[in-house]
């Protein structure tokens, strides 16, 4: 069973979720962080950034793997999520770009992106601390309903439905791509901790499936319930359907 940690505001799911990053990157300086997109984990890494600084912390040996990326945006399209991981936590923590990966969306070598991906995660040891958002439609990473709980890094097609909550982000719907690249269920599961957040009604029903609802596909969130090491992290609001 999950740990569920239910929070005042996002701030405190910030604090709360960055002191578990640097315990765990005070252990183990060249941690592997998974790292998700999407507004859920921002708390999270301005409050990382916040302390990094204030406590001039050396995170220069940590390393990340995202979890997914569209395909077929153009190189350094703001909103590809290479440029949002860059932007969003790289740069303002500090860390050695070098040292954090994203899936690779582009079209010429996506036949083979899947395999390279899966095999630099296992190559550097798997994920020690996996964060996680959750879609509206229970979606985790890009895993949207029907996906198998065995999964492993491939393309996807978007559902219309994660397209149109993604449009807030580009100039026109119609400039939100068709497919992604993402970690699979069974990539994600493989992570030795994951940290589950979500804020706000919006995500009450895909919460509560996640946590409590039964174990099936077509609630790709509920794969949680196969791993022994989840933490929840939820204001009153997604809490409040459980
Ligand atoms: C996107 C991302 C997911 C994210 C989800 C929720 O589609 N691929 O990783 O968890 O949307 O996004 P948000 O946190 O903005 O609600």
């Amino acid at each position: 069973m999950a740990e569920v940690v239910i929070v005042q505001d996002e701030s405190e799911a910030g604090d709360l979720i960055a002191g578990s990053i640097l315990s765990l990157i005070e252990g183990r300086p060249d941690a592997v962080l998974g790292l998700a997109t999407g507004s859920t984990p921002l708390p999270v890494y301005r409050a990382l950034a916040r302390r990094v600084a204030q406590e001039q912390l050396d995170v220069s040996r940590v390393r990340g793997f995202a979890l997914d990326e569209y395909v077929g945006l153009p190189a350094g399209h703001p909103e590809s999520y290479r440029s949002v991981i860059m932007r969003e936590v790289v740069e303002p923590l500090g860390l050695t770009p070098s040292r954090i990966h994203v899936p690779n969306g582009d079209l010429a070598t996506i036949q083979t992106a899947s395999d390279e991906y899966e095999d630099a995660i296992i190559a550097a040891g798997g994920v020690d601390l996996q964060i996680l958002g959750i879609g509206r439609s229970g979606h985790i990473g890009f895993n949207e309903p029907g996906s198998s709980f065995a999964s492993l890094t491939r393309v996807k097609t978007l559902t219309e439905s994660t397209r149109a909550d993604n449009a807030r982000f580009f100039d026109s719907p119609d400039d939100v791509p068709m497919h992604c690249i993402t970690q699979g269920l069974g990539t994600i599961l493989r992570a030795r901790h994951l940290v589950l957040l979500a804020f706000g009604s919006a995500k009450a029903h895909a919460v509560a499936a996640a946590v409590e609802g039964p174990v099936t596909a077509s609630q790709p969130g509920s794969a949680i319930q196969l791993h022994p090491h989840v933490t929840v992290v939820i204001d009153e609001a997604a809490a409040s359907e459980l």
